[in-house]
């Protein structure tokens, strides 16, 4: 039931007024457009996209909305898998993308200040012409707003030895559901001054105010890097070698694990040549950062004397930035080429480290069980396993009634291993069904009383988490 005001002519005079009418849509491209995200093949379309210009544009539109019952879905680059960006009870989506300046770069104190429409890549690339780093990269990053980071704390593969986007996240402009405009924090590297919002804000997907502006701290970029890429047999073996790195004392600036369907279907779609040799069932992604060669080749070879432990079969060192490139391109691919190719779900399964293996193989004795195929990838070095479930040849009733018992014991079993149902994804629309799974009642009371707190009325991004 949908329990918010349908939008008529009246609301859309206004809004144009705030925003001019240049930045408010309702013909069927943009429908089409801000129906979807990346998630699955869903489709809900909203009843007028707004396109802000600034903080007070955005104070106004939710101000209104609040006041007259519209319910607002807060949308970055749409490049969301958890559905969070799908305004499933139509009304506004607020679309963030003319917020993309970078504002600041503070080379004195190592900090930065973007709007939230500002691209992953793009500011990564500003901030390191002056030296800096800034070291969330989410396989998107070349498409994703650094305001759907916020959203769901996004990490990829640097998270392993640099944190998430959380850890990168100082202060932030937010307006409220009341048009209330605030700041979260302070713009300082510590922070002990009562609860801290701008954490409560990252990861909550929009679910409890809109993102504005945002203070980041950033860290010197480390010079160069090194990768290579280790086969194994037995892919079991290999997510036993992840944790055996970190025993060894080395830090790797990745570690992630591809079985070999994943680099097939990549290299397919993006047509590059990728050959699998015979018997291979999975790799290893490896790259060390730093500033002195000697040290980060010694971590190497410390590294490679694990995976040799552990029986790689191979281990390839990338022989320049362009084949680095080459196998990024391959990795980062990896969900893209699976939806290409496929139906599918992404599922955003994290363990603790050591529990990999265990994660690992009860996902494939679930899915032998069931009867459906996966390609597991993803962030190894933090026990963060994607399983793309893919539909093949299944029947839409299996699909859409039966796998969820499926999921459910994969999520199981996630939770049994001291894990989780979202590392990096979000909960957003497809997951909230599973929550109970990791959270009891009074959890998830918690939450939705968290969410009163800040939306009274539940106008901001409805239907999301729980
Ligand atoms: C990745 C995205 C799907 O790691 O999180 O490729
Ligand atoms: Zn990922």
């Amino acid at each position: 039931m949908n329990r918010f005001k349908k939008i008529e002519e009246k609301d859309i005079l206004f809004f144009g007024s705030i925003c001019g009418t240049d930045s408010i849509f309702t013909d069927d491209e943009n429908f089409a457009k801000y129906s979807k995200d990346y998630t699955e093949d869903l489709r809900f379309v909203p009843e007028i996209i707004i396109k802000p210009k600034n903080t007070n544009e955005v104070s106004e539109i939710l101000k209104y909305c609040n006041e007259n019952n519209i319910c607002v879905t807060p949308r970055g680059a749409g490049t969301g898998l958890s559905g969070g960006a799908l305004p499933v009870f139509g009304g506004v989506v607020l679309a963030m993308e003319k917020f993309n300046r970078i504002i600041q770069i503070d080379e004195r104190n190592f900090q930065a200040i973007v709007e939230p429409g500002v691209i992953n890549e793009v500011f990564q690339n500003a901030v390191k012409e002056k030296g800096l780093f800034y070291p969330p990269d989410p396989a998107s990053k070349g498409s994703c707003f650094l305001g759907g980071n916020m959203a769901h704390s996004s990490g990829g593969p640097r998270a392993v030895k640099y944190g998430t986007t959380r850890d990168y996240v100082l202060n932030l402009e937010i307006v409220l559901a009341d048009g209330s405009i605030l700041n979260t924090g302070a713009n300082t590297l510590k922070y002990s001054t009562g609860y801290n919002l701008t954490h409560l804000m990252v990861g909550s997907e929009g679910t409890l105010a809109v993102i504005t502006k945002i203070y980041l701290k950033l860290i010197p970029h480390p010079q160069q890097t090194l990768l290579m890429l280790a086969s194994f047999e037995s892919p079991e073996k290999a997510c036993e070698a992840v944790n055996g790195i970190f025993k060894a004392g080395c830090n790797p600036s990745a570690c992630e694990f591809v079985e070999p369907d994943g680099f097939r279907l990549s290299s397919t779609m993006l047509n590059i040549p990728f050959e699998i040799k015979d018997k291979i069932g999975a790799y290893l992604l490896i790259e060390v950062d730093g500033n002195k060669e000697e040290i980060m080749m010694s971590e190497c070879e410390a590294i490679n004397e694990v995976l040799d432990s552990f029986g790689a079969v191979d281990v390839l060192f990338a022989q320049s930035s362009d084949e680095k490139e080459y196998f990024w391109k391959l990795r980062r691919s990896i969900g893209e080429a699976t939806k290409h190719n496929n139906t599918y779900k992404e599922e955003d399964t994290v363990v603790p480290r050591a529990e990999l293996p265990e994660l690992f193989s009860g996902v494939k004795e679930i899915s032998t069980r069931y009867g459906f195929r996966t390609v597991c990838y993803g962030h190894a070095g933090d026990g963060n396993l994607h399983v793309n479930i893919l539909k093949d040849d299944l029947s839409d009733d299996f699909w859409n009634n039966e796998l969820d018992a499926a999921i459910i014991e994969i999520f199981e079993l996630c939770k049994k291993l001291g894990g989780t149902i979202s590392g990096e994804h979000g909960i957003g629309y497809v997951q909230k069904k599973f929550m109970p799974i990791v959270m009891p009642e009074i959890q998830l009371e918690l939450m939705r009383n968290i969410k009163k707190a800040f939306d009274p009325k539940g106008i901001l991004n409805p239907g999301k988490i729980f």
